[in-house]
């Protein structure tokens, strides 16, 4: 089984396991993480917003252009942002690392 690893905003990380197929937001909710995901992975809210640690950022599919313009309003964006819904684990991302956003703004709310 693939693990991946959370870093919350206080540092503290927490090492899960990652099934195949499996998006990060539905890993974070499986692990009580918190990640809101209030649209349910509909691009519509932005708040599975989350940071991918460098050295995997590139290793990762690039984002859809529905993916980039949502990544465009989230508070905080960082250049290895990405939507935790949109990101499926595949064999290759056996010890993935992400760091939550210090903030995340729900934009079904504004
Ligand atoms: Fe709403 Fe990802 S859960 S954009």
């Amino acid at each position: 089984m693939s693990k991946m690893t959370f870093i919350d905003r206080d540092g503290n990380e927490l090492t899960v396991e990652a099934p195949l197929g499996n998006t990060i937001l539905d890993i974070a909710h499986a692990n009580d993480i918190d990640i809101e995901g209030a649209c349910e992975g509909c691009m519509a809210c932005s708040t599975c917003h989350i940071v991918i640690e460098p050295d995997w950022y590139k290793k990762l599919a690039e984002p859809s252009a529905e993916e980039e313009d949502m990544l465009d309003l989230v508070f905080g964006l960082t250049r290895t942002s990405r939507l935790g819904c949109q990101i499926e684990i595949t064999k290759e991302m056996d010890g993935l690392r992400v760091q939550l956003p210090s903030e995340t703004r729900n934009m079904l709310l504004d």
